[in-house]
């Protein structure tokens, strides 16, 4: 067949060769009856092409039916790398294709729902539009996921999932270097785990069932199989009924659990390298896709430790006392109290990432390890970027005995959870491990505002469309 370039490796040493490109019409501008240029675009990369009627090949027809294309049509391209005398603005790539041939693969309508040069503006190109009398489309949040599949177009798009699949990759990578072996666990399951009753009910061939909260007691099962150290890649459904910036009603969990020999913090210092691990090397191999994002939805980069920062619980109440902040020392801390600790934090301790540990039992779910010093606190973590939470993890309780007591005293029907608590009963270790939001970490190394962005077509409590 014939030779392909990608638009993305169109540089300066190809000058003066024919290539052959294929990508979307981006922009379409006339300049005259025989001159138009195309910007094409493929994935993150854009290339100018120039039409210009000249004897060989290219009729005053071919700039016509150019000029004619609607936007966002699938083009092909040949024609000859040549470098322009002034640097372009607006394309990734610095050289221009002299167009030889054009041929359109596939139409598109003619007035898309979505312009994607709307959708890529910065806040600050309408605050100075504002300024100039320039009239600018926003492109809102409902429209944008109305026609995802235009939206996702965006360079800053197109880098947060980028960004995403290396979140997940490094998760896996660092994992399986420290010996876990990822699992898969049903996601067809017989009833809650985190408790309360967001689930998402179906009929299971006439039993009842739903959907899985979270891989929680099969990671735990793994576990009492023998497996040492485990972790696992899959879909959590929430059926969550608020609708906020950072609760979806399917995400994508990343999930660990893991045999303790002395201490829970043997889970903790695996976040912590873990994360300091995946945020240098976000920093390090992505610093394209960082910038496209950057160029929308400016953000400062994540500050963080060598070695992330670890407050208890009560530390964290007293700084927000000391700020004048009251909150229940045996309560959970609410949204806007975890973003003033963050903010403390940050002031106090020069990071944004840390570990808040030892929270009250009452605020945990039934499978927490109590304090061995003390009954009204647990063995348990939360962590959180910028003052929101990413993560939240424990020691679990492996004896059978207190693992039923503990169920009841959740107001847990013991008998549907008795093949769970039967596996402690055969030989169980000692064991702790950690859920992460997948799409919070993006959302939140990244410091956009809504969890929709980091989330290819988002499930929330009003959309389960497209
Ligand atoms: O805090 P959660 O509910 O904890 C668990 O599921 C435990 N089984 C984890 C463990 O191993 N102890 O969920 C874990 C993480 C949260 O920290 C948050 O990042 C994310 O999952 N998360 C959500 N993300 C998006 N939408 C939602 N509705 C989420 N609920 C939790």
């Amino acid at each position: 067949g014939r030779r392909w370039t990608e638009i993305g490796s169109l540089d300066a040493e190809l000058a003066d060769r024919t290539v052959l490109i294929r990508g979307a019409a981006q922009a379409i501008r006339p300049v005259s009856k025989k001159m138009v240029f195309l910007v094409v675009r493929h994935s993150v990369s854009t290339v100018q092409c120039v039409l210009v009627v000249n004897k060989e090949c290219v009729s005053p027809q071919m700039v016509k039916f150019a000029t004619g294309l609607s936007k966002e049509s699938i083009v092909d391209v040949e024609g000859v790398v040549s470098i322009p005398k002034e640097p372009i603005k607006g394309t990734t790539q610095q050289v221009e294709v002299q167009v030889r041939k054009l041929f359109c693969v596939n139409r598109a309508v003619q007035n898309l729902p979505i312009n994607i040069e709307d959708a890529a503006r910065s806040e600050m190109e309408f605050e100075k539009a504002e300024q100039t009398g320039e009239q600018l489309v926003r492109v809102g949040q409902d429209t944008r996921l109305n026609y995802r599949v235009l939206d996702v177009r965006t360079p800053a798009n197109q880098a947060t999932f980028r960004i995403q699949c290396h979140v997940e990759d490094m998760f896996r990578r660092f994992l399986l270097s420290e010996g876990f072996v990822g699992i898969h666990t049903p996601k067809l399951v017989p009833g809650s785990s985190e408790g309360g009753a967001a689930v998402f009910k179906l009929d299971y061939k006439g039993q009842p069932a739903c959907l899985a909260q979270s891989p929680q007691l099969y990671k735990q099962m793994a576990i009492c199989g023998g497996f040492g150290r485990v972790f696992e890649v899959g879909s959590v459904f929430r059926a969550e009924d608020s609708f906020t910036h950072r609760h979806l009603c399917e995400f994508v969990g990343l999930d660990v659990e893991m045999e303790i020999k002395e201490h829970y913090f043997e889970v903790c210092d695996i976040v912590d390298r873990l994360f300091v691990a995946m945020f240098d090397y976000l920093n390090e191999n992505c610093k394209k896709e960082l910038d496209a994002i950057n160029k929308q939805y400016p953000f400062e980069p994540l500050k963080y430790l060598r070695k992330t920062l670890r407050l208890t619980f009560l530390e964290g109440v007293q700084m927000l006392k000391e700020a004048g902040i009251e909150v229940d020392p045996f309560g959970d801390l609410n949204t806007e109290a975890e973003k003033k600790l963050g903010q403390l934090v940050r002031e106090k301790y020069d990071t944004e990432f840390y570990i808040l540990y030892r929270y009250p039992l009452a605020v945990r779910p039934f499978y927490t390890m109590p304090c061995y010093d003390d009954l009204a606190y647990s063995n348990s973590f939360d962590v959180f970027i910028r003052g929101e939470e990413i993560i939240s993890g424990a020691q679990r309780i492996h004896l059978p005995e207190l693992l039923t007591k503990r169920a009841e005293a959740c107001g847990i029907d013991v008998k549907t959870i008795s093949t769970y608590i039967d596996s402690f009963r055969y030989g169980a270790p000692p064991h702790g491990g950690f859920g992460v939001g997948l799409e919070r970490v993006v959302m939140l190394f990244c410091a956009l505002n809504n969890i929709r962005k980091t989330s290819l077509f988002p499930r929330d409590p009003q959309r389960l469309v497209p």
